[in-house]
């Protein structure tokens, strides 16, 4: 199937007249004058989608420049790029691979897609999907119920780890069954070393997470794993080890059995809804993972349905192109106020910047502007008595995201709304800011934020939320031009690494650059 190209944004009329707006009213754009002068601006500037609530009304954008971004999305071809991603054309173009990972929270019977789909390959797809989902959830239940595993040990990495590492702390409060879930991830001993001096090999399933089965750093801790389970005297290791992995015959090559398997068209970074979702299918339960599921889904409804003007995902995208591209700005931060929220940027760095840090588009051609955002943060409050100093009084201005969950899972009383109070006051001081002619007690104000608010934290609105940044992410990704699903530029170290163990090994620095000669010398022996 060809790769559907979209017009990149540079070449459109609409990009010129963005940067006409940028400089007419754009850049001395204020928010606060806004909100005072536009009694509408709140409602016009609300969007609700499944399960999450945005308050937009704080960022640096009018509807003049809102209907130019939108005309951006209509000449760049949004809506077709994403319609061709919902119809399983190889919009992967450098891997030749469809990217359908929406398919895996698809509920049997429907059938999403516009009449170009095939629908008996998508159909056979689906019918794969839910036969491997049916399997994977009937074993989560039965680990559930399995007294003797107290212990999970994942063992994986990036998308094999992060994603899953986070919903399983998102979603703690709905773990009935208690098992000790770990993450292992990092090559460094350290890690797995931790964990294995807390468990026995008659309690311990260990998951071994890899799409490719070939990742050094899973391949070492699996392998060292295997390992320590065979000298501790474990034995039966079809019911201890089990592997999640689009590469089933790698997995039975290293001597795993038990395994559920997925396909190249789910990406790494996309693939918690499949089988690498275990780890939170075993936290909780069947029922809640196909919540979660069905949260997602609501959210592909609401981003394959919705007009352009009032779909979340676009209106974010559009906002990102916005911020990035005109204003300058660098980097965004997300401050979810909920602690069990606190894996979740680092789950969106590798959603966003693995997806969207590319100099090239689809057609390798250098892009004469910026794409993705650095993006980082930490929950609040804590965030305020640590980075927050730099949002309202630093150089740079960096858009804030707070994540505001209503209803607490806990019964301490005094305690949700303070967290709450909290971060609607920060929101509000960013764009109030302070005068005072004294200088460092000045706050300059007008720092954009946008405000989620989810009722509750559940598997389904976790779902939703998520499925809303991977479609944000698409959207910026289409306008850019740039191909959003692979990611070439984590090859070159690997190659880089295996080199270097070798000559750590052997001390040979012969062709080595003057710096890593020495630094090599110095961490030998
Ligand atoms: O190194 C980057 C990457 O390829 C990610 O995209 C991926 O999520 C991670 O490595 C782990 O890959 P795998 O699941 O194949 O072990």
């Amino acid at each position: 199937m060809p790769t559907p190209m979209t017009v990149r944004c540079d070449r459109t009329p609409a990009w010129g007249q963005l940067q006409a707006q940028f400089a007419a009213t754009g850049a001395s754009f204020d928010a606060r004058t806004a909100l005072d002068e536009d009694a509408s601006r709140v409602e016009r500037l609300s969007q609700s989608a499944p399960h999450v609530f945005a308050d937009l009304s704080k960022n640096l954008i009018d509807a003049p420049t809102e209907a130019l971004l939108l005309q951006l999305a209509v000449q760049c071809g949004l809506a077709e790029h994403r319609d061709a991603m919902f119809t399983g054309e190889h919009i992967n173009g450098t891997e030749d691979r469809a990217v359908m990972h929406y398919l895996l929270r698809q509920p049997p019977s429907s059938h999403t897609g516009s009449a170009a789909l095939a629908p008996d390959s998508v159909a056979e797809k689906l019918h794969d999907v839910h036969t491997t989902l049916d399997a994977m959830l009937r074993y989560a239940e039965q680990v559930r119920a399995d007294a003797a595993i107290t212990d999970i040990v994942n063992i994986g990495i990036g998308g094999s780890d992060l994603g899953p590492q986070m919903a399983v702390l998102a979603l703690d409060a709905f773990a009935d069954v208690k098992r000790r879930i770990h993450f292992v991830s990092n090559v460094d001993g350290h890690e797995l070393a931790g964990v294995l001096a807390k468990v026995r090999p008659e309690n311990t399933l260990f998951l071994i997470a890899s799409k490719t089965f070939a990742t050094t750093e899973t391949m070492t801790n699996a392998t060292s794993a295997k390992a320590w389970f065979a000298a501790q005297g474990g034995t039966d290791i079809a019911r201890h080890f089990a592997a999640l992995t689009t590469n089933v015959a790698a997995a039975n090559a290293f001597g795993i059995s038990t395994t559920f398997g997925f396909w190249d068209w789910v990406g790494g970074r996309y693939s918690m809804w499949s089988a690498i979702g275990l780890p939170i299918a075993i936290a909780v339960g069947a029922e809640g993972f196909r919540g979660f599921l069905a949260g997602a889904h609501a959210m592909d409804e609401h981003f394959r349905t919705a007009p352009l003007a009032q779909n979340l995902p676009v209106r974010l995208g559009l906002l990102d192109v916005w911020y990035r591209n005109f204003h300058g700005f660098t980097s965004r931060c997300i401050a979810p106020y909920h602690s069990a929220l606190r894996r979740m940027p680092a789950y969106f760095q590798q959603l966003e910047m693995e997806s969207n840090g590319k100099r090239v588009d689809a057609q390798g051609q250098l892009l004469p502007f910026g794409t993705s955002p650095v993006l980082w943060g930490e929950p609040g409050t804590n965030g305020q008595h640590a980075y927050f100093q730099m949002l309202h009084q630093g150089t740079d201005v960096i858009p804030v995201e707070f994540i505001a969950v209503k209803k607490a899972m806990h019964a301490l009383s005094g305690h949700q709304p303070k967290l709450l109070a909290n971060a609607l006051a920060q929101a509000q001081a960013l764009m109030l800011g302070k005068a005072d002619t004294g200088g460092h007690k000045n706050f300059p104000g007008n720092r954009p934020s946008t405000f989620f608010v989810l009722e509750s934290l559940t598997p389904e609105s976790l779902g939703a939320f998520i499925a809303l940044y991977e479609h944000r992410v698409f959207v910026s990704g289409a306008l850019w031009g740039i191909n959003s699903f692979d990611q070439w530029g984590v090859e070159l170290g690997k190659v880089l690494a295996k080199d270097i163990e070798g000559r750590l090994a052997t001390g040979d620095v012969a062709g080595l650059d003057a710096s890593t000669a020495a630094l090599l010398q110095r961490l030998r022996g």
